[in-house]
């Protein structure tokens, strides 16, 4: 079937660089000949009829911006069977021969259930700033949030030491430690404390309490573990356990905007251009994945798999050699 117009979407969390992605997938369906169609507010705006041209000139200068011009968000409603079905006939209603869908997990299982049910062949493009989809080792702004956790922990590490205080940073990442390890060993922190290795308080308090080279002040990273505000409680135990005094920093939703980076910017612009290039190509029901550093068609994760998670320890062993 040729390929003549297609839509594109971001939905769920949003994420630095999908503005990128969406510059990419509009001006390569241009490229080749394509009608490019945005869709508002991820599936929400397949059920509102909220759609959108998207000319060449629409994505002008929002390569460098957070957030995304078509708006995000998590929609429940698209997991009913009868909503899909009326969003397909919409779909169908306006001649649409394919999608681009850009998001994390609960996008994924949506663009699935679509496709499966006899909706236009989709590609996905994986963006989420936890880094916890299968079949990727690489999700557009993951760099950018990071790195906007790095800074925070650099400039809490200056007062820290000023004061001789202990601090708990508490960053992103849902159920997955992808980002809360990175930040961790770039930010020098003394522990990790991460939701696939859990560490029990008692041995949290013994590792804070043992002496390092005389230093009073320590950085302690705390991943969010699908329950923010968690570093609170885990404060005041390890106050009443350690007698000492912990200050807490909660990132919470600082991660997910400002100006995507350069890896960013250039990883989505990639996966973009390739989401419309496999259309073309005939592919369906796929994501362009990155595998050791190359992209790669993958794919649309099992969503019974649940996310993405951290499952080797090398790189916390290493961290505590460098702390200790
Ligand atoms: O999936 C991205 C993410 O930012 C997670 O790290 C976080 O747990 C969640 O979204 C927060 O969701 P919301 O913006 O709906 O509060």
């Amino acid at each position: 079937m040729a390929i003549k117009k297609i839509l594109v979407l971001t939905s769920g969390g949003d994420s630095p660089g999908m503005n990128a992605a969406i510059r990419a997938v509009v001006r390569t369906g241009h490229h080749f000949g394509m009608e490019v169609i945005g869709c508002k507010s991820g599936f929400q705006g397949l059920i509102d009829q909220n759609l959108i041209p998207l000319e060449p000139d629409s994505v002008a200068n929002c390569i460098q911006m957070g957030g995304t011009i078509l708006k995000a968000g998590r929609c429940l409603d698209f997991f009913k069977k009868e909503i899909r079905d009326q969003c397909r006939a919409f779909i169908k209603q306006k001649q649409i021969d394919g999608m681009v869908v850009i998001g994390g997990n609960g996008s994924f299982k949506g663009a699935a259930l679509l496709s499966e049910e006899g909706g236009p062949p989709i590609i996905g493009i994986p963006g989420s700033i936890d880094n916890d989809i299968h079949h990727t080792e690489y999700t557009i702004g993951f760099d950018t949030a990071r790195n906007t956790a790095l800074a925070a922990i650099d400039n809490i590490r200056d007062t820290a030491s000023s004061h001789d205080r202990n601090f708990l940073v508490e960053v992103m990442g849902r159920n997955s430690g992808f980002l809360a390890l990175d930040v961790g060993i770039a930010g020098g922190a003394e522990v990790i404390i991460l939701p696939e290795f859990p560490i029990s308080i008692d041995k949290l308090a013994e590792k804070i309490k043992a002496p390092r080279r005389h230093k009073q002040s320590s950085i302690i990273v705390v991943a969010e573990a699908d329950q923010p505000g968690r570093s609170v409680q885990i404060a005041e135990t390890l106050s009443r356990l350690t007698e000492a005094q912990y200050r807490v920093c909660i990132l919470g939703h600082t991660q997910r905007g400002g100006s995507p980076s350069l890896l960013d910017r250039k990883i989505a612009s990639m996966m973009g251009y390739h989401a419309v290039k496999n259309l073309l190509d005939g592919e369906s029901h796929k994501m362009i994945g990155m595998y050791q550093n190359n992209l790669a068609l993958q794919p649309l994760p099992d969503p019974t798999l649940g996310p993405r998670i951290l499952t080797e320890r090398e790189l916390i062993d290493l961290n505590e050699v460098l702390c200790s």
